[in-house]
């Protein structure tokens, strides 16, 4: 049996991007890396909790000491996070496509002469977080992110709302900080008492003191 403060707790966490298939071949992905969920899996483990990491094709490997369950696309996602509950806390830090493909082709897509391209529909995906954060298996403890360019804290905090998560861990991806596909990162978190300006550290940091602050939240 581990030890540490999240020993006998189950955490869930959700990281990288998912890809949206086109055809056989293609798909369509964002630039999500899956630093920033790899590093608060590990921490969370080093806190001696049992992690079920689901993770979409990411470009940093998935930590040892994890159950890690490798999913493509947000609906293949959504399931494995359903199959991995009962948990005690859930953080959703993948970079979830809004939308999918819904005319994707069985078999390849292939010039056909005419000059003409192929017109490519789209559908929205689930929503993670939200069908999470409002099922009945609901986590004791439910975290969510938030990449804004602009308005942090205020469209966070409404984010946290709408989705009807605890907390939202929020991030300024404007190009200028640098922190999408950085190593460091300048969290904002939400939670219902407010928001909290984190100094701008090392995703393993961040990671560090999230973690720390989830086991004092399922403590209390
Ligand atoms: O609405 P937005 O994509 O900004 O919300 C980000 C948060 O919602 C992240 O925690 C992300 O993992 C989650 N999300 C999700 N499923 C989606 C879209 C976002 O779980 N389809």
């Amino acid at each position: 049996l581990g030890s540490g403060p999240l020993a006998g707790k189950h955490v869930l966490v959700t990281s990288g991007p998912t890809h949206e298939p086109i055809d056989p071949v293609r798909y369509i992905a964002n630039r999500s890396s899956g630093a920033q969920g790899t590093a608060i899996a590990v921490a969370l483990r080093d806190l001696g909790a049992k992690v079920t990491f689901v993770t979409g094709p990411a470009s940093v490997p998935a930590p040892a000491g994890v159950a890690v369950v490798r999913v493509e696309t947000a609906a293949e996602m959504l399931a494995a996070v359903e199959a991995a509950f009962p948990a005690d806390a859930a953080v959703m830090a993948a970079a979830v496509a809004d939308w999918r493909v819904a005319n994707a082709s069985g078999s390849k897509l292939k010039k056909d002469g005419s000059g003409l391209a192929p017109a490519l529909e789209f559908a929205e995906n689930p929503d993670i977080l939200t069908r999470v954060s409002q099922g009945a298996l609901r986590p004791a403890l439910v975290v969510g992110f938030a990449a804004e360019t602009d308005h942090v804290a205020e469209y966070a905090a409404a984010k946290r709302l709408r989705k009807g998560c605890d907390w939202i861990v929020a991030n300024d991806v404007s190009p200028a900080t640098g922190i999408m596909g950085g190593s460091e990162n300048a969290v904002t978190l939400i939670t219902a008492a407010g928001s909290e300006v984190w100094p701008r550290m090392a995703k393993d940091a961040v990671a560090r003191e999230l973690a720390a602050r989830i086991a004092a939240a399922l403590r209390a």
